[in-house]
């Protein structure tokens, strides 16, 4: 159930340039978060700050685990934090990837950056069915690459300057593999906003299932705000607005490539 609660910080270790993964101790949702959903952390030194949300990235015993970047003044922050640092998280919000109905279906989870985080959970709950997806996987380079090797998944790494796998961005690498992933395909795809676009462009050009997972400013994250609002186009019904924060942040991909104000 959605509600605010103190956490502790449980672990927080940097795993790649200006990336961590930070652990909190919240045990009563370990069992009942799903893939895409977030989190609203609280800065209780600075009450007039809005919270930051951030994508469940797994679960680990009593853990909730979070995979973010440093971007800028409150990430920058939460770098600092050490075991046993209180705060306050507004969990869970938003909704979920929904898995295919087919049976033989491929799994295909498209990462850009920490946009790898929704993914991992998907990652994960897909292995415990017993599914192993493809994940692809894209950085600038080797040293912003979130996880170097996976042993639940058929790994596809990709850097745009080639300094480590594929040299491109990951939609061109997903592209350049397509040819050798058994069909039908479905795809979960999480990134910067081109990428987003990209693949949903792509997904909708080759027939192929897409969902994605949006990042949008938030202040209140809950649904009030309206300042996460997205003119949606769908295929069948008239254009209207949707709230990533509470509607979202999943999509389905002709959702995103119909959406009015990104065109
Ligand atoms: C549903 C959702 C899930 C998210 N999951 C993750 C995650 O798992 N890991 C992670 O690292 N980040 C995630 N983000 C983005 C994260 O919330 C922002 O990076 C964070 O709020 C930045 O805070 P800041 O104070 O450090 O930076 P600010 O000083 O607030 O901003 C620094 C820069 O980042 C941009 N920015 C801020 N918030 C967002 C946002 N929501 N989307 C896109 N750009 C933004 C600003 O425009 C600015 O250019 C998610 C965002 C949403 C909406
Ligand atoms: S962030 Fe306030 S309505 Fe979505």
């Amino acid at each position: 159930m959605r509600k605010f609660r103190e956490t502790g910080v449980v672990e927080n270790v940097k795993i790649a340039r200006d990336i961590y993964r930070l652990k909190l101790k919240i045990p009563d949702i370990v069992n009942s978060v799903e893939p895409g959903q977030f989190l609203n952390v609280y800065f209780q030194d600075s009450p007039k700050i809005f919270p930051r949300p951030f994508s469940i990235a797994g679960v680990d015993d009593n853990n909730i685990l979070i995979i973010y970047k440093v971007v800028g003044s409150q990430t920058e922050k939460m770098s600092y934090w050490q075991k046993g640092f209180k705060i306050k998280v507004l969990a869970p919000l938003g909704n979920s990837f929904e898995l295919d109905s087919e049976n033989d279906v491929s799994y295909v989870l498209v990462a850009g950056g920490v946009g790898v985080a929704p993914l991992m959970f998907l990652r994960d709950s897909l292995f415990l069915m017993g599914i192993t997806p493809h994940f692809f996987i894209g950085a600038k380079n080797i040293n912003e690459l979130p996880i170097a090797e996976d042993t639940k998944s058929k790994l596809y790494l990709s850097t745009d300057n080639g300094s480590l796998g594929f040299a491109g961005n990951v939609v061109k690498h997903f592209k350049s593999m397509l040819g050798s992933i058994p069909k039908p395909v479905s795809i979960y795809a999480c990134g910067p906003n081109q990428m987003n676009k990209a693949m949903a462009k792509l997904g909708i050009e080759q027939g192929m299932k897409l969902q994605v997972s949006l990042e949008r400013v938030m202040a209140c994250g809950l649904g009030i705000c309206q300042g996460c609002a997205m003119n949606i186009m769908s295929t069948t019904s008239d254009s209207h607005y949707s709230l990533v924060c509470k509607d979202g942040p999943v999509f389905k991909g002709e959702e995103i490539i119909l959406t009015a104000n990104e065109r």
